[in-house]
């Protein structure tokens, strides 16, 4: 099954053409255009300067990625219909209901965070990817600039959340860390590279809610101690802050993604998201499952899928068409209606 995924959640435009076929997913076409360099003038991402520079782009994407204009080879379409900033989500969502419509095919409004955890399921064209694809119950930790949460998988477009952050989400949480510390947005990995110089226990930042006994994530303090600190000690090298930081966040979420598999005994755990770029993370959680949760294989996604792109969308909707076809009863349920499909700034993941 051939599947064209499109996103447009945030400060990314993104356009794929994925084939799914049993249990994995081949990336033939991975197109994203980041926009970081027009929202760093503002330190952050403006989403009405988002959602027209989608809109200036999108089709000469679509062009670009091969899409044929007759949809001729394409068995369904994938879009972000949410969460995410409304005016951005509405440039990809009306897109995919116009092609959907046009060519008769399936259409799959994806959830952005379905999206990441399917980013785990990607492949790019010969890598056949050393560690297979995850087994359910798979528990993910998805870590992005928008999200904190812990996720357990059951099946296929079966999800139930068991904690989330409180506050700010640990990208958030790195890059306002990198404002304050004058390094440019997006900060996270400024951070984490200048975290590779520094000493990582240098400084002893506080670990929120590390025993808490939930599995919720809370970093706004852990952003305003970095702030005193830094008011109080302006001699101590960034790295060593930086070190520092990262290393109690990664802590954190390390710290609660064992207690989570602990709760649901997971045949493997997931790291996803913009943040699963960052190395101490990776690295950290993977030998810590390795130790503690030895029954479960432990999946990240490549490089170029760890932040937002469309295949990981188009993924999400492979799998959402596979299961809709299969299901006798049939049921448009998890299909959207190209006619009335709207984008959902809050749309749930369950
Ligand atoms: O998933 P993503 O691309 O977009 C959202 O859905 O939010 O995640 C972006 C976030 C940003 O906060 C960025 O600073 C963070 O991921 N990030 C990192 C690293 N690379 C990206 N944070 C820590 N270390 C990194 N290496
Ligand atoms: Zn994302």
């Amino acid at each position: 099954m051939r599947v064209l995924g499109i996103e447009s959640s945030c400060d990314e435009t993104a356009i794929a053409l994925v084939r799914g076929a049993d249990d994995s997913i081949t990336v033939e076409t991975n197109l994203v255009s980041s926009q970081i360099d027009i929202h760093r003038a503002f330190g952050g991402v403006v989403p009405e300067v988002a959602a027209r520079r989608h809109v200036d782009v999108i089709f000469p994407m679509l062009t670009e990625a091969g899409v044929p204009h007759d949809g001729v080879g394409i068995d369904a379409v994938a879009v972000t219909a949410g969460p995410g900033l409304i005016a951005a989500l509405r440039v990809g969502v009306e897109l995919a209901k116009a092609l959907a419509w046009a060519w008769r095919k399936p259409l799959v409004a994806a959830n952005h965070l379905e999206g990441h955890l399917y980013s785990t399921w990607v492949r790019l064209e010969g890598d056949e990817g050393s560690e297979g694809m995850p087994e359910f119950p798979a528990l993910a930790l998805l870590v992005s600039g928008g999200h904190t949460e812990l996720i357990l998988m059951r099946g296929h477009g079966d999800y139930a959340p068991l904690g989330a952050t409180r506050d700010d989400a640990a990208g958030e949480a790195f890059d306002k860390v990198a404002k304050q510390l004058g390094l440019p947005y997006p900060g996270g990995p400024e951070v984490s590279r200048a975290a590779r110089e520094g000493k990582p226990d240098a400084i002893a930042f506080p670990r929120p809610m590390m025993d808490s006994g939930d599995l919720d994530f809370s970093f706004s303090g852990l952003k305003t101690a970095v702030a005193v600190y830094r008011a109080e000690h302006p001699e101590t090298p960034i790295a060593d802050v930086c070190a520092s930081f990262e290393q109690a966040a990664v802590d954190v979420l390390v710290g609660k993604t064992l207690a989570a598999a602990a709760r649901v005994h997971p045949a493997s755990v997931i790291l996803c998201g913009g943040v699963s770029a960052n190395m101490r993370l990776r690295e950290t959680l993977a030998a810590s499952v390795a130790a503690h949760v030895p029954d479960a294989t432990f999946h990240a996604p490549a490089p170029a899928f760890t932040g937002d792109n469309a295949a990981m969308i188009a993924a999400a909707g492979y799998f959402r068409v596979r299961a809709v076809g299969r299901r006798l009863t049939g049921g448009a349920g998890h299909l959207a209606d190209p006619l009335t499909l709207r984008a959902d700034p809050n749309l749930p993941l369950a």
